[in-house]
């Protein structure tokens, strides 16, 4: 389907850019959100088509399981797998260090099991997503066990943070993770050191994972679209 929307046209054209990357026999991380959907599509298509085979996918959604589904990828669990060739993801801000806030689906926890375990992690964003400082535009999500909500609460703000619950839309109540957890989502009002906030956040009782990943990502691939023509650089 074809359409004028830049930001659409720039996830499509970098979701497509990115299943270029997947070779016959690989064993592909699928990650969460708009733009790794397309990614999955095309993956599909190609699957389709004849031009690779023999790919399994493993999910870091039910999200990416019901379009892999969709798509006609068979999937596989870690379980089963010594190692993965590599994983397609988005990100929600990436700064200059490649670094990168994720979580907007509220499925981190799950990508960054996944992605971390890769050869390869390709991150796909439009390039609305680039930022010069991590925190700047987006929250930083914090996955909790629903009993530590306040305690968690209490610490981030403790560390300088603004918390609130995230909450669902057309759902009553909080966001529940496909773990059947809750998402808090952080503002601060300016994350200088992502390596050590990452720790930091993790090591409070009752939080299973932040949304930030540093040093993980390999390659980020960046659709841009000037005068109605998408393009894709890698940063
Ligand atoms: C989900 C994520 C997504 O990858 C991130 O929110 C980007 O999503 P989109 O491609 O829809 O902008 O981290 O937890």
């Amino acid at each position: 389907m074809t359409t004028t929307d830049p930001v659409k046209l720039m996830k499509q054209e970098v979701g497509k850019a990115a299943a270029s990357k997947v070779k016959s026999g690989m064993i592909v991380g699928l990650g969460t959100g708009s733009t790794t959907a397309y990614a999955i599509e095309y993956i599909g298509d190609r699957l389709k088509s004849g031009e690779i085979e023999n790919i399994l996918g493993i999910p870091t959604s039910f999200q990416a399981e019901v379009l892999a589904r969709q798509y006609g990828i068979p999937l596989t669990t870690l379980d089963v797998i010594d190692r993965m060739d590599l994983a397609i993801d988005g990100a929600d801000e990436v700064d200059p260090n490649k670094n990168l806030i994720k979580g907007g689906g509220a499925a981190h926890t799950r990508e960054k099991i996944v992605d971390t375990l890769a050869d390869q992690f390709i991150v796909v964003v439009d390039s609305g997503k680039l930022v010069d400082r991590l925190g700047s535009t987006f929250l930083l999500p914090v996955e909790v066990m629903p009993m530590a909500m306040t305690t968690v609460m209490k610490a981030l703000a403790k560390l300088g943070g603004k918390p609130q619950l995230r909450m669902g839309v057309k759902k009553a109540g909080p966001v529940i993770t496909d773990q059947g957890n809750m998402v808090i989502d952080v503002k601060f009002d300016s994350i200088d050191n992502p390596t050590e906030l990452e720790k930091t956040i993790n090591n409070i009782p009752g939080v299973l994972e932040n949304g930030l990943f540093v040093g993980v990502a390999d390659v980020i691939l960046v659709g841009e679209v000037k005068d109605g023509q998408p393009s894709v650089r890698e940063f």
